[in-house]
């Protein structure tokens, strides 16, 4: 027997027994390292692309600009080649998720991390040991396809391995991992860009550590209660979910995820029951949230913080040290977020950024706009002015749009299009990721200082989103969203009215 907390849990009326165990713990923290993966390499790009090797030996001419003495402050990086090298990966991560979302159900949430982390393995040898930019591409490629089956498969697996209590902070474990390896990646990185010509083989060599740990680590970790059942192995799921929670007595939990994952089976295309009125609020609000998290600016941050901190006038090392300590505020402000989520709400969490999101963004614009001229640098002051700005950002970030932009979209859908809409939700993320690690240079470029005034912007408007549009799901049920938030608000009750358009057509096998 494992010993653990106790907790009891309720929904529909009935009420689960079970405890938060050790071994659920062990396998949360193994399962997790998905997001390390994820975020060590949201984190390297930034500081590898600014390293001299690195530039010298791909990307020549942005090396060249970089070191010409009246090169344009806001144009010395802008380069397409130089950010497809960032972006590729979230490309590849866009079709990865539909095709993990599969993987998930036909052969189960662990072989999906399992080759989560075989890809990762494959596309850190090849970029590790690039000897020219196609090898450089197909690596990144290769990571990308392992980013998009991680971030699938590892939330899927936290929400189900947790007893229904503590299923939020568990959730967020993964986001607290993605922010851990950024934090290490810009470590990393600050030592890296000391060793030449070659340091940036080994930041981008050591994303196999991560991966290797999931690799490893997947091999004790089980295969979840509920996909053991949705696949028909009902004794084995039995037995797994006595295991997960510590007791014997765990009819009720096991007879509601049978008769969820019956209902489940039924549904015959839950894409385009996806597409139904009534999957519309969860929909919408699942994609929008992704939207308005890389909206924000954070990856132009993340990604580029090094050059970032270079274009205002940091030297290398100052630059890459200025990332490191907006790394640590990222860890320990999602912290908070775990915490706080399920005592002060979403909603407020989401709020209170958009407040302090919105006041750094556009005074970093201003203070850049006055003194930032195309070919002088930031005086000492400012510049630090600046980085606390960032960090103040970064932490705003942290508590809210970065954890809820996960867990919202995984606690908002109905079992039967949960899978589905989850898919659309972490391709809908990696797209705009995508988008602004493309733009954000050549942004920066044309826009100069107005490129914050444009996060500003759309800071704004999700902060409307949030008071009007977004309902608070704090402490309630998975399985109640539609009686007790989607049809008692004021805008999505409208589409909750024909409940019966879900079922009377041919999404339902007969
Ligand atoms: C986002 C990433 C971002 C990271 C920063 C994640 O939730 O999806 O795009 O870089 O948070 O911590």
């Amino acid at each position: 027997m494992v010993g653990g907390m106790e907790l009891s849990s309720s929904s529909g009326g009935a009420s689960f027994e079970g405890k938060f165990t050790f071994y659920v713990a062990v396998c949360a923290i193994i399962a997790a390292t998905g997001g390390l993966m994820f975020g060590y390499d949201i984190g390297i790009s930034g500081g590898v692309t600014a390293m001299d090797g690195f530039l010298q030996k791909f990307f020549h001419n942005v090396y060249v600009r970089k070191h010409l003495a009246h090169e344009n402050n806001y144009c010395k990086y802008d380069n397409q080649g130089l950010q497809l090298f960032t972006s590729s990966l979230y490309l590849a991560a866009i079709i990865a998720s539909f095709l993990a979302s599969k993987s998930c159900s036909k052969y189960g949430r662990k072989p999906t991390m399992q080759a989560a982390s075989v890809f990762f393995m494959a596309g850190t040898v090849l970029c590790a040991g690039a000897v020219n930019l196609s090898m450089l591409i197909i690596g990144r490629i290769l990571l990308g396809v392992g980013v998009g089956f991680a971030n699938q498969a590892v939330p899927l697996f936290l929400s189900e391995l947790a007893p229904a209590k503590i299923r939020g902070a568990l959730n967020i474990l993964f986001q607290l991992d993605v922010t851990i390896g950024i934090f290490i990646a810009n470590i990393v990185n600050y030592f890296t860009s000391e060793i030449h010509p070659w340091g940036w083989r080994l930041s981008l060599g050591l994303a196999g550590v991560p991966a290797s740990i999931l690799c490893l680590g997947s091999f004790i970790i089980p295969e979840t209660p509920s996909s053991l059942v949705e696949r028909g192995m009902l004794e084995e799921g039995l037995k797994m979910l006595r295991k997960v929670r510590g007791v014997e007595n765990v009819e009720a939990e096991f007879e509601e995820m049978k008769q969820a994952s019956k209902m489940a089976q039924q549904v015959k295309h839950p894409y385009r029951m996806l597409m139904n009125r009534p999957s519309r609020p969860p929909l919408v609000i699942g994609m929008l949230m992704q939207v308005f998290q890389q909206f924000t600016g954070i990856n132009a941050i993340m990604f580029y913080a090094p050059v970032l901190f270079q274009t205002v006038g940091f030297k290398n090392n100052a630059s890459l040290l200025s990332a490191v300590i907006t790394g640590v505020v990222n860890v320990v402000s999602t912290i908070i977020s775990v915490l706080s989520v399920d005592r002060a709400g979403r909603r407020i969490l989401l709020l209170s950024a958009c407040f302090l999101m919105f006041i750094a963004q556009t005074t970093i614009g201003s203070l850049l706009y006055a003194y930032l001229k195309t070919t002088n640098s930031l005086h000492k002051g400012t510049a630090i002015v600046v980085v606390l700005l960032v960090c103040i950002f970064v932490m705003s970030f942290a508590w809210s749009w970065g954890p809820l932009g996960w867990l919202i979209p995984s606690e908002t859908f109905p079992l039967e299009t949960r899978t589905a809409g989850f898919a659309f939700a972490v391709s809908t993320n990696m797209l705009f990721t995508f988008l602004i690690a493309q733009a954000f240079l050549s942004m920066l470029c044309h826009m100069k200082a107005g490129i914050f005034f444009f996060f500003a912007a759309w800071i704004f408007i999700m902060g409307l989103f949030a008071m009007f549009l977004l309902p608070e799901t704090k402490g309630v049920p998975i399985d109640e969203m539609n009686e007790r938030v989607w049809k008692q608000h004021w805008y999505w009750k409208k589409f909750m009215a024909d409940k019966d358009d879900a079922v009377h057509d041919d999404n339902f096998v007969v």
